[in-house]
């Protein structure tokens, strides 16, 4: 059979993605590990910041080489910048023989096919239904233990900076009896914990015989399939956080009391101009909430730096809120201009590089303060750890998380992947908590 090689770039999305790829072309490939034995290599990417672009377009002339070495290796590219650049990739990009956006994977084996006879092929076409809803994604990450499902696709929110709504389309959510089989067939399988995945998993929602299941029903109903299962979702929007939702992680013991709460900024006037639909005070709120039903919950952001017209003040706002949720993790970024999204047409990218790299430093300083802050008064406590792998350190230690998903490294004993253990915390760092 011939081989497969998928590489993966950006969310956790394209990573579910991925595995479903492999499952529509698990029939005509088999995937390997290795690059240098492919027969077609995938290459799904992501098109959130400029970047992440130009790093794939240095990947695809990297790949040049094997091309030429092994003149029958086709290359396709898939995901966001497929949908974005469409068929122009192409001319910068000769080494593609197709490509396809986020909603036409099923049509992957026709385009393989028939770019084989030589012209290049492609299908961008958006879908306001396609969910894979019936494909058992192929893992292939081999770890066993932590899945992605995929619950729902797409985004509506348009935040003025962002390219997901015009990359990955409408949202739309799967159906609740497809996504319980997938749980299913990985318990079955031995995994230990899933994670739900949507750009904004909090408004799904699927309307069935005068019945409404909400993102809340889901969780439940998923985490009562199986006591020793672990629940992770990702992402919220916090104008979706409803108490229902909130209320529903309070209850569970095994869906994870970790809830990841994009930001973006502290400041309303920012705020307002992402069209992020909330204000600082009801972000707080709802964080006050979150605090109140669950003091242990962990709580993780995004924030953007010299975003259009961002005045020091503004920043300031933004290193205020940070202080005042005190975050344990945030994913911080320089906001990067995307052609296309609406903060492309009406504002002046107007913050000058230097700048934003000062406020994002600026930012990543205090989150790193935030995260040992965090870290440290979890020394002394014990905390129950799903067991992952072997730490990269050494090959005598284990890496888990706990439910607010910080990673614990400990000594290995007679421990396995896959177990759930009960672990002391002795020691840490701004990254990661060491144990007993
Ligand atoms: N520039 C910088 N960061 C961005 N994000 C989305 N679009 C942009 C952009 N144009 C960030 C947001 C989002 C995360 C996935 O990426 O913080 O939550
Ligand atoms: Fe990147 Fe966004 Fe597409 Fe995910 S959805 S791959 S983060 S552009």
């Amino acid at each position: 059979m011939k081989k497969l090689y998928i590489e993966t770039y950006g969310c956790q999305m394209n990573f579910a993605d991925s595995e479903v790829v492999a499952a529509i072309l698990q029939d005509l490939y088999e995937l390997t590990q290795n690059v240098q034995e492919a027969d077609l290599i995938l290459i799904n990417t992501c098109s959130i910041r400029d970047k992440a672009e130009q790093r794939i377009h240095k990947r695809l002339h990297e790949l040049e080489a094997l091309k030429k070495k092994h003149r029958t290796l086709q290359v396709g590219l898939l995901g966001c910048m497929a949908e974005r650049m469409k068929e122009e990739l192409f001319e910068t990009e000769p080494i593609l023989n197709f490509i396809a956006g986020p909603d036409a994977y099923r049509d992957l084996p026709k385009l393989i096919q028939d770019s084989v006879q030589g012209e290049p092929t492609f299908n961008v076409l958006l879908s306001e239904e396609e969910t894979y809803d019936n494909i058992m994604p192929v893992r292939y990450d081999l770890n066993g233990v932590s899945a992605f499902v995929s619950i729902m696709r797409g985004c509506n929110n348009f935040c003025t900076y962002c390219v997901v709504p015009y990359t990955r389309g409408r949202e739309r959510s799967r159906s609740p009896k497809t996504i319980l089989m997938e749980v299913e067939q990985l318990l079955k399988e031995g995994y230990k914990e899933v994670t739900l995945l949507g750009q904004n998993v909090n408004s799904y929602c699927w309307e069935e015989n005068g019945e409404k299941m909400t993102f809340a029903k889901l969780m439940a109903a998923v985490a009562e399939m199986s006591p020793g299962l672990r629940v992770r979702f990702a992402t919220s929007h916090p104008k979706d956080i409803s108490d229902e939702l909130l209320e529903t992680i309070a209850k569970y013991d095994n869906i994870c009391k970790y809830i990841h709460l994009p930001v973006q900024s502290g400041s309303n006037v920012m705020l307002k101009r992402m069209n992020r639909v909330y204000t600082r005070e009801y972000y707080l709120e709802r964080v006050r909430k979150i605090k109140e039903l669950m003091p242990d919950c962990a709580i993780s952001t995004d924030i953007i730096a010299g975003f259009c017209g961002e005045t020091l003040e503004d920043h300031q706002q933004t290193l205020s809120i940070m202080r005042e949720v005190g975050y344990e993790y945030a994913y911080m970024f320089k906001y990067s201009e995307r052609g296309g999204t609406m903060s492309a047409k009406r504002f002046e990218d107007d913050i000058p590089d230097e700048e934003k790299t000062r406020r994002l430093e600026e930012i990543i300083a205090l989150q790193g303060e935030l995260s040992f802050a965090s870290n440290q008064r979890d020394v002394g406590k014990t905390f129950r750890v799903l067991i992952e792998g072997q730490s990269k350190r050494s090959a005598d230690q284990l890496y888990g998380r706990n439910s607010q998903n910080k990673v614990i490294i400990f000594p290995k004993g007679n421990h396995q992947i896959g177990e759930y253990i009960d672990v002391t915390v002795t020691r840490c760092t701004a990254a990661t908590l060491f144990a007993d």
